[in-house]
């Protein structure tokens, strides 16, 4: 299932949306989809609306009015949702439009196409979204068939925490269950199980000599700790300690409890362990490499408390372990905006309190970060100083990458000034510099 473009009317800043999603041109990677725009121009209400189609999101209290309604097309098909007033019983407006609901939300509802009212059974083109929305619902009944596509919703919050017990034993719950409800995504309670219960059955499987299986039982797991330690640059584990029985971090071997992790590290660790939990305990059809399934996830400014570097990093990273996943996000750092290519970047713009889409662009890894500053985020950061400085120093390299090594020292020498002269144009500039290099040996 592909999500093509998102139709919203009178839902949250928005009069009228209508934001269309093109394909990656790499299949090798993730389609990422970055929503950038100034606070309160409609990012997180963007993803709401997306994630509400495959189960309750955050929507509902921004659906302004009667007429408020969102589309989705997707693979050729389009859902509509509308929230009715909690006064008017659902069955009774529904026969009044003359609908059937396949399944009627407390608050909202999901309208079948309305151009092919024919389409309403379950077995119709909107099976998947039917079958998420209704699992979603149950608390501890999961999918009853093995699924070919799932949702996922996480916002940047800091949700992980140790929790006051830890009881070894199979998990249990629905693992759709509040899969796209971004903040409560994430249960500290449910991932610190799994991950106790995992090394538990790793440890049995090695005392009993079987190490081929230890390693099966903890592949996902190292998927996780994988992708965390190449994100931070250190070396990550979970750790199941005994005596008190507790999952700690290792980072890099110094051993932390889960509620004295630092906020980035926290939060990258609660979303991507929470997904791969997800992803490992929903029934799949063909099973297979879970970094390999087909899903849909929204991240609503995962960022928040990413030092620089994680965030150039984040991305790229993200982008690869899931190479057939649709992601769609939130942004206010040009760094992560700029962090990656085969990505489409979608600027909202606010103006009288209204807002509204600009033109979507393709991400480009090699834009600088003061022109992404100024064109996507509208912000001229730079003091006069700073800005010429700048502007030489892309001058010089732009010389420099035409094969003109005369520039060589006076580069370096710009690229010392202005790493002096803020964070900000220190990460700037060994970017460029990075970029640089990458290019002259590319081009040698
Ligand atoms: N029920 C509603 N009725 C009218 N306007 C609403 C309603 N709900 C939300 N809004 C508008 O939507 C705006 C919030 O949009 P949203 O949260 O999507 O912005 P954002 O781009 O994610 O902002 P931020 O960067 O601060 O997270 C509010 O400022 C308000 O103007
Ligand atoms: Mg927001």
């Amino acid at each position: 299932m592909r999500i093509e473009r998102l139709i919203a009317h009178h839902v949250g800043p928005f009069d009228d949306l209508d934001i269309a999603f093109p394909e990656c041109p790499d299949p090798d990677k993730a389609e990422l989809h970055i929503f950038v725009g100034p606070n309160g121009s409609g990012k997180s209400t963007i993803l709401y609306a997306l994630a509400e189609f495959f189960g309750h999101s955050l929507l509902a209290d921004r659906m302004r009015d009667r007429d408020a309604r969102i589309v989705l097309e997707y693979d050729g098909h389009r859902a509509t949702l509308t929230r009715l007033p909690a006064s008017v019983p659902v069955h009774e407006q529904l026969q009044k439009d003359g609908y059937n609901p396949s399944r009627a939300g407390e608050r909202m509802l999901l309208y079948q196409n309305r151009d092919h009212p024919d389409h309403m059974s379950l077995d119709g083109p909107h099976t998947t979204i039917n079958e998420l929305r209704v699992a979603a619902d149950d608390r501890s009944r999961g999918p009853q068939r093995p699924l070919e596509f799932a949702a996922f919703a996480y916002s940047g919050g800091r949700s992980l925490s140790s929790p006051p017990d830890i009881i070894i034993q199979e998990p249990t719950g629905n693992p759709l269950h509040e899969a796209v409800s971004f903040t409560r995504t994430v249960d500290s309670q449910k991932l610190v199980q799994w991950i106790a219960n995992t090394r538990t059955k790793e440890a049995l499987a090695m005392a009993k000599g079987d190490s081929a299986l230890a390693e099966q039982r903890g592949r996902v797991i190292a998927a996780v700790e994988r992708t965390i330690s190449q994100l931070v640059d250190r070396t990550i584990r979970f750790v199941l300690c005994d005596e008190p029985l507790e999952v700690r971090i290792s980072q890099d071997s110094v051993e932390l409890s889960l509620d004295v992790l630092p906020d980035g590290l926290k939060s990258i660790t609660s979303w991507l362990a929470d997904l791969l939990m997800r992803l490992d305990r929903l029934p799949w059809k063909g099973q297979g490499d879970i970094l390999q399934r087909s899903f849909v996830c929204f991240l609503d400014e995962i960022d928040v408390h990413m030092h620089p570097a994680w965030q150039r990093k984040v991305l790229p990273v993200v982008q690869r372990l899931f190479p057939n996943a649709q992601i769609f996000l939130s942004t206010h750092s040009p760094l992560v905006a700029a962090s990656v290519s085969d990505a489409w970047i979608h600027p909202l713009t606010l103006n009288d309190g209204k807002a509204s889409p600009g033109k979507s662009v393709p991400a480009c890894a090699g834009d600088s970060y003061p022109a992404i500053l100024d064109t996507l985020f509208g912000v001229d950061e730079w003091d006069i100083e700073t800005e010429k400085l700048f502007k030489r120093f892309h001058e010089l390299k732009r010389l420099r990458l035409a094969g003109d090594n005369s520039v060589h020292s006076k580069l370096d020498q710009l690229a010392d000034m202005l790493r002096k002269r803020s964070l900000e144009a220190r990460d700037i500039i060994e970017h460029e510099m990075r970029q640089l290099m990458h290019r002259l040996e590319k081009a040698s």
